[in-house]
């Protein structure tokens, strides 16, 4: 089979408009080789991209050299026809990083965290987005199956940090044979968006009961994982509540 060079950006543009995300945010922007398939997703949502970079040497070593600019990537993805997209050259350890992402994003719908890939590089681009993230958003984490640090976060993610409130699925493909993977947490969106089931096909409990039920659950799984123990009677309304980490 062939596979479309960029599968994983295909991916997450049909992942971001089917979800109806409009608040998209990148780590690790590079060369825009993602971007361009955010900013095409935006466009149907009605959406922005907030692109981020230090567009700088990088890595834990500082073993990665940038033969890209903020600049250049603005040029191209302008000349493509772009204009829902804001473009940042700043370090994501900074405090300066936080300050923009609260002013201009509050609340996010979409991340695609592709930044510095080591394990504590990962660990400080998730815990600075995911008390942002909207209770039906969604992150994709890249190279989750070949890099040690991708890898390792996305198994503490599934442990360690398990607060309860989302799903994680891994996608072991991307970038040909190499086989990057895709990871993607996702917020537990049917509960959060509390929409009442509108036809019945047979079931063995009623409509009510399931509801009841899966609330039950949410409100277990969120009690036993999360420390400092949340007022379960406002799981849905108290978003507040679903952003916080378990303490380790
Ligand atoms: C793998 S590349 C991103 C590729 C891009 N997302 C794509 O799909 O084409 C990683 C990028 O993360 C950026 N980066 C690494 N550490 C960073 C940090 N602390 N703050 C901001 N950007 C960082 C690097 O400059 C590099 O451009």
């Amino acid at each position: 089979m062939k596979e479309h060079a960029r599968s994983e950006s295909v991916f997450i543009k049909q992942l971001i408009i089917f979800n109806r995300y409009k608040v998209c945010v990148e780590i690790g922007v590079f060369r825009g080789g993602t971007t361009k398939y955010l900013c095409e997703a935006a466009k149907e949502t009605s959406g922005h991209v907030y692109g981020f970079d230090l567009w700088g040497t990088h890595g834990l070593n500082k073993q990665f050299q940038m033969q890209y600019s903020q600049q250049s990537v603005e040029k191209i993805l302008v000349e493509e026809g772009h204009n829902n997209f804001t473009l940042h050259k700043v370090d994501t350890t900074t405090q300066k990083f936080k300050e923009i992402l609260l002013s201009e994003c509050p609340v996010i719908d979409f991340a695609f965290i592709d930044g510095c890939h080591s394990y504590p590089g990962l660990k400080n681009d998730f815990d600075t987005i995911y008390p942002l993230l909207s209770p039906t958003g969604m992150i994709a984490f890249h190279d989750t199956l070949r890099i040690d640090g991708c890898r390792e976060f996305v198994l503490d993610l599934r442990t360690k940090y398990y607060d309860g409130s989302y799903d994680i699925i891994d996608f072991p493909w991307g970038m040909g044979n190499r086989r990057a993977g895709l990871t993607i947490l996702s917020k537990r969106q049917f509960i959060a968006i509390n929409l009442p089931l509108d036809e019945r096909c047979g079931s063995p409990s009623t409509p009510a009961d399931i509801i009841k039920r899966e609330k039950e659950w949410m409100r277990l799984e969120i009690q036993k994982n999360v420390a400092e123990q949340v007022d379960t009677s406002s799981i849905i309304v108290d978003k507040t509540n679903l952003g916080k980490l378990k303490k380790k």
